[in-house]
């Protein structure tokens, strides 16, 4: 475990982006800003340094990891697209989508990165940091998002410094991110199927496919599940999470949505409203920071009021019920 390491944190310049690219040639391990989360870049083709990121993240190594690429070339290099998936990625990246896709014979992409799966998920980012850390690295990067295994995702930097200062080599500075959720996952199969919901909303993309994506097996009977990481319990804070809470009790912290207040809300011991106006881009925005601040604030329980389901909402739904599920 590469604990002890003097992780450096600078705002993020021209001369920064050199100096990160050069950590990823040297097998280094550097934490940039995308537009969904902050992730966790290693060479996608050093499994060295892909070692030194399931160690660092304490990521279980079955759990495969995205790769991102600055093009839909680069991504054809490592990942066969089929009609489907070339419509997907002309329509929404660069952007907050992840395709799962049969990998190529010569897919550059380490075995380890992809789990041994005969398929690999593979991103477009569109921040402007993102890319041109890309740019300047010129291959492909794995990243993953980067929080220690199980906790919620960063959207700041000061969140990846608290899970991973001294784990890891350089974090560079962008700001908060825009999107604030992970990335949509549809796996590209016989039929196109959503693995995650995420920054992107499931009906833009049935818009552009003309049909309803399908839903993954419930339980994959082949033994390998279809998204590895989708455990129940994931995404979350160390504090008991109450979904659809209609009031609140004495003693919970409040995370609330939209212009009207819930009975008790007096007793909370905090409230942090993810939109006051009830704008689902901007509670997913909010959704990690909040949850990791009302986590700090020591409440036994944090109560969440009902959010919609409908564009950003079913991210944010999908992440806070994994926040809520029973852990060992
Ligand atoms: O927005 C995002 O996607 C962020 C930013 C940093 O790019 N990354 C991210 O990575 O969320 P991670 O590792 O936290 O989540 C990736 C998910 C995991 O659930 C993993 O199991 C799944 O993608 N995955 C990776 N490769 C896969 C594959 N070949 N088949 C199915 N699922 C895969
Ligand atoms: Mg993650």
């Amino acid at each position: 475990m590469n604990v002890g390491l003097t992780t450096q944190v600078l705002a993020a310049n021209e001369a920064v982006v050199a100096l990160a690219a050069r950590w990823l040639v040297e097998g280094g391990l550097v934490a940039f800003p995308t537009e969904t989360v902050y992730g966790l870049g290693a060479d996608a083709t050093n499994p060295k340094a892909i070692a030194r990121l399931y160690a660092a993240k304490g990521r279980p190594a079955f759990n495969p990891l995205i790769a991102t690429v600055g093009d839909l070339a680069a991504a054809k290099r490592i990942a066969r697209f089929d009609a489907t998936a070339i419509k997907l990625a002309e329509a929404f990246w660069p952007g907050p989508l992840t395709l799962v896709l049969a990998k190529t014979g010569d897919c550059a992409v380490a075995d380890l990165a992809t789990a041994g799966l005969d398929t690999i998920a593979i991103r477009v980012p569109s921040h402007g940091i993102a890319r041109d850390i890309l740019r300047a690295f010129g291959g492909p990067v794995v990243a993953p998002s980067a929080n220690l295994s199980g906790h919620v995702s960063p959207t700041t930097a000061a969140h990846v410094q608290s899970d991973l200062a001294g784990r890891i080599d350089l974090i560079v500075d962008g700001g908060p991110v825009p999107v604030g959720v992970e990335s949509t996952i549809v796996g590209c199969f016989d039929d196109a199927v959503l693995l995650r919901p995420g920054g992107l909303p499931r009906g833009d993309i049935e818009r552009v496919l003309g049909r309803k994506l399908a839903q993954p097996p419930a339980d994959s009977d082949s033994g390998q599940p279809l998204a590895p990481g989708m455990l129940a319990s994931h995404y979350a804070p160390r504090t008991r999470v109450r979904l659809n809470a209609g009031s609140v009790e004495p003693g919970e912290a409040l995370l609330a949505f939209g212009p009207l207040a819930v009975s008790g809300v007096d007793a909370a011991t905090s409230v942090m409203n993810l939109s006051a106006r009830g704008d689902l881009d901007e509670a997913a925005a909010n959704l990690f920071g909040y949850l990791r601040a009302l986590d700090a604030r020591g409440a036994h329980t944090i109560a969440v009021m009902p959010v919609p389901h409908h564009g950003l909402g079913e991210a944010i739904n999908d992440r806070l019920r994994r926040a809520a599920a029973e852990r060992d």
